[in-house]
C-alpha cells in the first residue's frame, strides 16, 4: 500500500526537543556509571532507534563498540503484525559480551522479547534494553525495557527516529499523529 503524508499531520507535540535532550543525557550518564569497566557493545535497532542511539552514545563516556541490527514487524501499519523478521544481524560476535540494545519504543513488547531470546541463544554475557519510550499500557510489566526515557499512553507517535510509513523520522520532537492519517 502506498501512503502519502503531509507536513502538518502531527496533532500535538508530546515531548519537546529540550525534554528529550535532558532525559537522554541523564540516561547516558547513568549508563556510563554502569558500564565504566565493561566496554559494552551498544546496538541500535534500526531504523527507529537510530536518532536516539546517536544522542545516547554521545552522552556516554565509557569505552564501547557500536553495532546495528534491524528487525521488522510493522510494515506500513500502526499495529504490529506479530511476526518478527530479522533483517540485519550483528556484525560483532556477541558471545561473552555485555550488550546494550537501544530501541525507539516498546509497544506490544514482541520485538524486545524476540531479541532477548535471540541474544541469550547467542550466549551474550549480559543484555539490557534501553528505549526512549515505553507504552506502559500495551505490554505486561515484565516486558518493560531495563531503562527508558518516558512512559507514554497508547497513541501512535512519530519523530526523533519514529516513523509512520517511513515519514517523520527527522522531526526533532516526538508528536502524536492525527488518527485520520492512518484510519
Ligand atoms: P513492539 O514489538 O510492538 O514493542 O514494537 C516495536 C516497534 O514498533 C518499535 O521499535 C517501533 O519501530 C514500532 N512502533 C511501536 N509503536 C510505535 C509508535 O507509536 N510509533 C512509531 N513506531 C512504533
Amino acid at each position: 500500500m502506498s501512503v502519502t503524508c503531509e507536513k502538518n499531520d502531527v496533532e500535538y507535540v508530546l515531548l519537546t526537543e529540550d525534554q528529550i535532550k535532558k532525559r537522554v543525557e541523564e540516561m547516558g550518564r547513568k549508563l556510563s556509571e554502569m558500564y565504566e569497566d565493561k566496554c559494552p557493545i551498544v546496538a541500535a535497532v534500526l531504523k527507529g532507534g537510530s536518532v536516539f542511539f546517536t544522542d545516547l552514545v554521545r552522552s556516554m563516556d565509557c569505552l564501547m563498540f557500536f553495532d546495528f541490527i534491524s528487525v521488522s514487524s510493522y510494515g506500513n501499519d500502526v499495529k504490529s503484525s506479530g511476526q518478527i523478521i530479522m533483517r540485519k544481524d550483528f556484525d560483532n560476535d556477541i558471545a561473552g559480551k555485555d550488550l546494550i540494545i537501544v530501541e525507539d519504543i516498546v509497544d506490544s513488547g514482541l520485538t524486545l522479547s524476540y531479541l532477548k531470546d535471540f541474544l541469550y541463544e547467542r550466549k551474550a554475557k549480559s543484555v539490557i534494553t534501553v528505549a526512549l519510550l515505553n507504552k506502559y499500557n500495551c505490554h505486561p510489566k515484565d516486558l518493560n525495557p531495563t531503562m527508558y526515557g518516558f512512559d507514554i499512553e497508547d497513541n501512535f507517535v512519530v519523530g526523533y527516529g519514529l516513523d509512520y510509513a517511513g515519514y517523520y523520522r527527522n522531526l526533532p520532537y516526538v508528536g502524536v499523529l492525527r488518527p485520520e492519517v492512518y484510519s
